[in-house]
């Protein structure tokens, strides 16, 4: 049997020295009297196809209090039902997580505040590479796409290193101590999923070196939409790290695909929304998927969404578990590729489903 995987092509569109200046979707939202979008924002054919809501299909739910449970068997089991999730949704609520709501509250009225700055203060951090610590943009990588999205967003890189802004003031408070909590949080859903798979409770901690972890806040703001119909605000991909924590203001609008429809999220108040991503299916060798989701838009009221992706140490090589190979029934099916590497081809290209991972794919022939 022969592997062969094509390795990510070097693109020049990863260093942008003087990026043009970027016109916020904030803005324009607030233009008066906008009652269309201009053509840049309009995908070609409806968007927003064959959105169900979540009718037979629950989205599963893992209690972390008993996940944490000093009770062994409440533990196992939970770690059963962490890890049937994984693998038949890639996408579960978080409930009983022990980080308050005033916390939660706090980093979304710090982040609106952010996004609320005049446009000069903002683009201050205006993208220039996708691995520089802070960053402030609009639609996804506007170097490179095609159609905008409607969501400008602000990334801070706040693990291993904590970068952060003074402005607005409290920001950076706030931001440390929300980052922190959930840090913990995804460790230990991850000690979870590494016991799921039957592998040491502590392996993906250990083999990816996740004390230098990469977390990144990605902040998303959605203003209303004239035509929201026509615009999307993220197209649907995967995320590139092990895990995602996503919470949100009180508007709706993410959708995760489940057996190839695709399904409206609605959260349990005060709970955490979490997928799987590209590095738990490479690790897992595949028995865990990245999950497909996207974000669409309304003509209501402006959505925040928070983000929190960990993925492993930027230097930390990732690769099929070992333990779960096996050469005759399993074998590895992608290649080891250096997180750095992998992220930075991924945020350099469009948002294109799962194409980023298909490029480390090992094509069986
Ligand atoms: C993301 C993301 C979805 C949302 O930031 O990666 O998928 O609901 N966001 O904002
Ligand atoms: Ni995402």
């Amino acid at each position: 049997m022969a592997a062969t995987a094509p390795f990510f092509p070097k693109t020049s569109t990863a260093s942008i020295t003087n990026p043009p200046k970027m016109t916020s979707v904030k803005k324009l939202a607030e233009s008066p009297g906008l009652t269309s979008i201009p053509p840049v924002y309009t995908f070609p054919s409806n968007p927003q196809d064959e959105a169900s809501s979540e009718s037979e299909e629950t989205i599963p739910t893992i209690d972390f209090s008993l996940l944490t449970s000093s009770d062994p068997n409440q533990r196992s089991k939970m770690i059963q039902e962490l890890g049937k999730a994984c693998q038949e949704w890639g996408f579960f609520m978080v409930i009983n997580h022990g980080v308050s709501e005033v916390m939660t509250k706090e980093i979304i009225d710090a982040v609106k505040e952010f996004f609320d700055l005049p446009e000069e203060e903002k683009q201050e951090f205006q993208e220039k590479h996708v691995l520089d610590p802070i960053r402030y943009g609009t639609s996804f990588n506007i170097s490179v796409d095609k159609v905008l999205c409607w969501r400008d967003f602000l990334k801070v890189f706040v693990h291993p290193e904590f970068h952060s802004l003074n402005n607005p003031p409290g920001f950076s408070d706030t931001a440390l101590a929300y980052s922190e909590q959930v840090l913990k949080l995804t460790r230990e859903l991850l000690r979870g999923i590494s016991a799921s798979l039957g592998l040491e409770d502590n392996y993906i901690d250990k083999a990816l070196n996740l004390e230098k972890g990469l977390q990144i806040l990605v902040a998303n703001f959605y203003p209303p939409c004239p035509q929201p119909e026509l615009a999307m605000g993220m197209l649907p991909h995967s995320d590139h790290g092990l895990l995602t924590i996503l919470i949100q203001n009180e508007v709706g609008g993410l959708q995760v695909q489940h057996k190839g429809k695709w399904i409206n999220v609605n959260v349990i108040p005060n709970s955490f929304l979490v997928n799987t991503g590209d590095q738990i299916e490479i690790l897992s060798n595949g028995k865990y998927k990245s999950i497909l989701h996207r974000a669409v838009v309304n003509n209501r009221a402006p959505r925040i969404s928070i983000a929190m992706p960990l993925g492993p140490a930027l230097n930390a090589i990732v690769r099929p578990a070992p333990k779960l190979l096996d050469n005759q029934n399993n074998p590895p099916a992608y290649i080891a590729m250096k997180y750095k590497d992998y992220l930075e081809a991924q945020q350099s290209s469009i948002l294109d489903g799962k194409s980023s991972l298909d490029r480390v794919k090992i094509k069986m022939v």
